[in-house]
């Protein structure tokens, strides 16, 4: 998972249905997204809530009369991010046009009232509720500040249809809050306790999904594995099979997956279902089992390993990714090597890596911070390196293969080449206008085969096979 500003990219599709400006709008809003895939799906709720109630989405701040950051707390330097933006933002506020900043997410969760004690915000509203969003967002207008930063034990948010902008892929999410409290986390105190959505509801949505021209869906939990539809008490390995049955052609992903729940049950699910793709993250953290136990992850080096057996065994090509922490507190060297050895044992295709920042009011925070920044980042750096290595290593043997490739369109640098994802979650990159100007019989949202013929640690590079 990511805490960069996401860079939404703007592809030529046709399928999916832009989204509707309602005819009696009276307001633009323009909402920024910051944090995990559950806050991208989160901001299209919030766009939800608001175009039903006359706003209409605008692509940047300097059009919008309501400007909407929804933040992330997951390490000091996604909400020191937040607030310089807030600070460029400050002259648009105080600007001749009248306009409203909020903030919403888990920053807005973790800092409350402070928020508004920056004097940079009108509004602060938390991930529970959104629903007032439209209220408070009116009453800004007219000159009140607000807040809701109420966490529910209920709220899905199942009833609202997101507005989605973008491609072929939606996230959905199907539960939200987190009950594991790892000790180095914020995300139970600013999501609150784990609930999930009703099983036919998010099989609805896939359904609807497909029909509307979504051509894939990643199901979005904090830790899915902890899934349930109250009622029936079917599990996640059964929402995903029931998804895939009901839309075999959709593309079906999911993150994240917690090591200690990820049970036989849904390894065996994802082999027996095609549209189920075979990529899989599942967060480590640390290779040292003294560490794990430090950070309440509930699990051993030598489970996590059988774990990944398991999957091999049951989906030998199986692509697999991970998170993983350098410098939680009084890990030796020892442990870092521990880590090392993980990844060279797993040898991920991807890996997200972080360095420990401690955040307040969490168990770790009262641990101690106690390894130097420097060593601290020197044990990030060879653990990148390391990865680096791997997935170039692996993205080398991938020469030759062939992959079905869902067509997301150009690629970024240049619009003669177009990419899209295998369904190992890797972006592959191919000719689109041949020499002689002829262009590729496919549009954006199908499936085509790609024979990879070179890689970077990055990306594939193929060519089409007809
Ligand atoms: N629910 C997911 C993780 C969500 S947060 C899971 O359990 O796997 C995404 C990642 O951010 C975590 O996996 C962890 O690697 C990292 N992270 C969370 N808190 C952090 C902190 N305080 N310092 C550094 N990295 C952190
Ligand atoms: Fe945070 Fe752990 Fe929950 Fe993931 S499982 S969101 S790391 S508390
Ligand atoms: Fe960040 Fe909240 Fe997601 S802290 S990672 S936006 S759940």
């Amino acid at each position: 998972m990511m805490d960069t500003t996401l860079d939404l990219p703007v592809l030529p599709l046709a399928q999916p249905e832009p989204p509707t400006t309602p005819t009696n709008a009276t307001h633009t809003v323009y909402v920024e997204t910051y944090g995990c895939q559950m806050n991208v799906n989160d901001s299209e709720i919030v766009l939800g809530v608001l175009n039903t109630n006359g706003y209409a989405p605008v692509d940047s701040a300097d059009d919008a009369d309501v400007i909407l950051l929804n933040t992330c707390a997951i390490r000091d330097n996604a909400e020191r991010k937040i607030h310089e933006r807030l600070k460029a933002l400050d002259h648009l506020r105080n600007g001749k046009r009248q306009r409203v900043v909020g903030v919403l997410g888990c920053m807005a969760e973790r800092l409350r009232s402070s928020m508004l004690d920056t004097g940079l915000v009108d509004i602060v509203v938390g991930p529970d509720e959104y629903r007032k969003v439209p209220e408070l967002v009116e009453a800004a207008l007219h000159g009140s500040h607000g807040i809701a930063v109420k966490l529910s034990r209920v709220e899905t948010y199942d009833d609202i249809v997101p507005l989605r902008t973008e491609g072929i892929a939606a996230w959905v999410s199907i539960m939200r809050g987190c009950d594991k409290f790892c000790t180095f986390c914020v995300v139970p105190f600013t999501r609150g306790r784990e609930r999930s959505r009703p099983l036919q509801s998010i099989v609805d949505e896939c359904k609807g999904l497909w029909d509307s021209g979504f051509r894939e869906v990643s199901l979005l939990g904090q830790n899915v594995n902890s899934y349930v539809d109250e009622a029936s008490n079917y599990d996640f390995a059964d929402l995903l099979e029931a998804c895939a049955r009901a839309v075999p052609q959709l593309r079906i992903r999911y993150t994240t997956s917690h090591p200690q729940d990820m049970s036989d049950k849904l390894i065996d699910t994802m082999a027996a279902y095609d549209n189920i793709c075979k990529y899989i993250h599942l967060p480590v953290q640390s290779g040292s089992d003294r560490i794990l136990q430090l950070m309440n992850r509930t699990y051993s080096v030598d489970h996590y390993m059988k774990r990944i057996e398991r999957i091999r065994e049951a989906m030998p090509l199986c692509a697999l990714s991970t998170d993983i922490i350098a410098g939680f507190c009084t890990e030796t060297e020892e442990d870092h090597q521990a880590t090392l050895d993980v990844m060279r044992a797993v040898k991920y295709d991807g890996a997200y890596m972080f360095a420990y920042s401690p955040r307040e009011n969490t168990k770790a925070w009262k641990m101690g911070d106690d390894v130097p920044d420097e060593v601290k980042q020197r044990r990030l750096q060879e653990i990148i390196a390391l990865q680096n290595d791997v997935s170039r290593e692996l993205n080398a043997a991938e020469t030759g293969r062939l992959h079905s490739v869902l067509v997301e369109g150009p690629s970024k640098r240049n619009s003669a080449e177009w990419k899209g994802r295998t369904d190992t979650n890797k972006t592959v990159i191919w000719q689109h206008v041949a020499d002689d100007g002829g262009v590729g019989d496919y549009v954006v949202g199908d499936v085509v085969q790609v024979r990879i013929t070179r890689s970077t640690s990055a990306t594939l590079f193929g060519s089409l096979e007809v």
